[in-house]
């Protein structure tokens, strides 16, 4: 038997993937009702593309997930005459355009193809997909100098001019049979495709997160039955959502803040009742366990997903099946504070890099390099170099030269909570004499 079986579960109900865009993702999503609502009402009535900003891990992508879900939901029960539906993959910016609109287009013919049926159904106009999901499916698929990917399984291809023959189309050809698919099957304020654009802050700088939004704004951002949702962190959406070209086409940002912590014990334990099989099934985490560990991770939780699954695979499931639960308790509390007191060992860092790191800390984890002074700092270039010392040991993430110096662009990793865990409590110190 599987390791979760004979705990009581169908699978690891500690899985760190974003909730999926079905009835599943709905019951799980837990602590989001002001945030859905929120998101729906931008999708559903709003002319401009959402956006969210949110730290690392917080639950973006399953807001979004879920919220496209929802939205379909509510024309399959007739509660609606707006059809929406999610394309089957979240797009992961790139900073090459030209390879990311494509990637786009692909989604959305992808979306078509597997939404037949449904549009069908909801009397929506249905394009002769025929030519274009065998030009997809060709084995080689030829764009003009482009890189194109396809998720067909065509593969990467560079270069070439000649598209496939037998429909004889091109890339430009394509697109434009995409654009009439949208426009047909999704009249002005009818609904769309719900498309999300995700992670921008592996952009780098908000200079370079500006160019590729400014570059897709006519391809893509403007396509007509097109929803876009673009998520981020460290400040960059907010950063991207406020220039010019583009405030137009950007809704303000909608700030997502972690789940507050009253709603992590119904968070954990909807979860577990998901995923359990049995009546008898055993968690490896206790509900004030997944407290504890949300607290030291600054209420990320995918962190907290990933040790609580990490804890559990490190033991035999007998030991979960014969000890207490408050022998499990202090097991898991001992496996995080290892956990925190080897990475801390692997640090070596001046006094004043370490002051930085605690400072930062009680300041929330985040700041702008404008925020110098606040950390006890002469000028920006100071702080600068404890920054760059932090991030060569991967206790903060940081954008390089950015334009815009009242960014939140530097945040405390992962690794940085369980570092800064360790220090703080002095966990790694030899023990006192006679304490
Ligand atoms: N409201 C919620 N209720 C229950 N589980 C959630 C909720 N939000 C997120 N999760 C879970 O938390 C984890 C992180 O969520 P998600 O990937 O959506 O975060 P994110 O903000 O998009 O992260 P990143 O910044 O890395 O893209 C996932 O395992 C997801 O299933
Ligand atoms: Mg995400």
């Amino acid at each position: 038997m599987t390791f979760w079986r004979e705990l009581g579960f169908g699978s690891n109900p500690y899985v760190v993937k974003p909730l999926p865009s079905n009835a599943d993702g709905r019951e799980l999503l837990v602590g989001r009702s002001a945030e859905l609502r929120a998101l729906l009402r931008r999708i559903e009535e709003g002319d401009t593309h959402v956006v969210l900003e949110g730290p690392n891990g917080v639950g973006k992508t399953s807001l979004v997930s879920v919220a496209a879900w929802v939205a379909g939901e509510r024309f399959r029960k007739k509660e609606t005459t707006h059809l929406y539906l999610p394309l089957p993959e979240v797009l992961q910016i790139k900073e090459d355009a030209s390879e990311f609109i494509s990637d786009c287009y692909f989604a959305i013919a992808r979306a078509f193809l597997e939404n037949e049926e449904t549009l069908k159904r909801a009397d929506r106009k249905v394009p002769r997909t025929r030519d274009v999901k065998s030009w997809l499916e060709a084995p080689v698929l030829r764009g003009r100098g482009l890189n194109i990917s396809s998720p067909f399984g065509g593969g990467g291809i560079t270069g070439g001019t000649a598209a496939n023959s037998s429909t004889g189309f091109s890339n430009a050809g394509f697109r434009a049979t995409i654009r009439s698919w949208l426009r047909d099957a999704f009249p002005e304020g009818t609904g769309g495709l719900i498309g999300v654009i995700d992670n921008l802050e592996l952009l780098e700088t908000s200079a370079a997160a500006r160019r590729l939004l400014e570059e897709i704004r006519d391809p893509i951002l403007q396509l007509s039955g097109m929803r876009w949702v673009l998520c981020g962190a460290r400040g960059i959406a907010r950063s991207v959502a406020a220039t010019p070209r583009l405030n137009g086409v950007l809704s303000d940002p909608i700030e997502i803040t972690p789940v507050a912590d009253e709603f992590i014990p119904q968070l954990i334990e909807t979860r577990l009742q998901h995923y359990s099989v049995k009546d008898t099934s055993k968690a490896p985490v206790s509900t004030s366990s997944f407290e504890h560990v949300y607290v030291i991770t600054h209420k990320n939780l995918r962190d907290s997903l990933r040790h609580a699954q990490s804890f559990s695979q490190d033991n035999e499931a007998a030991f979960f099946l014969v000890k207490s639960e408050s022998e499990i308790d202090l097991a898991f509390t001992t496996w995080l504070e290892g956990q925190a007191i080897s990475h801390e060992a692997s640090v070596k860092m001046q006094p004043r890099t370490w002051k930085l790191l605690e400072d930062l800390a009680d300041f929330g984890g985040t700041c702008s390099p404008s925020d110098f002074d606040q950390f006890n700092f002469n000028d920006r270039a100071h702080m600068r170099k404890n920054v760059v010392e932090l991030e060569r040991y991967g206790l903060v993430n940081s954008s390089k030269d950015d334009d815009d110096q009242r960014r939140r662009s530097i945040e405390i990793t992962s690794k940085g909570w369980l570092v800064h865990y360790a220090h703080s409590q002095g966990l790694g110190m030899p023990p006192i004499p006679g304490m």
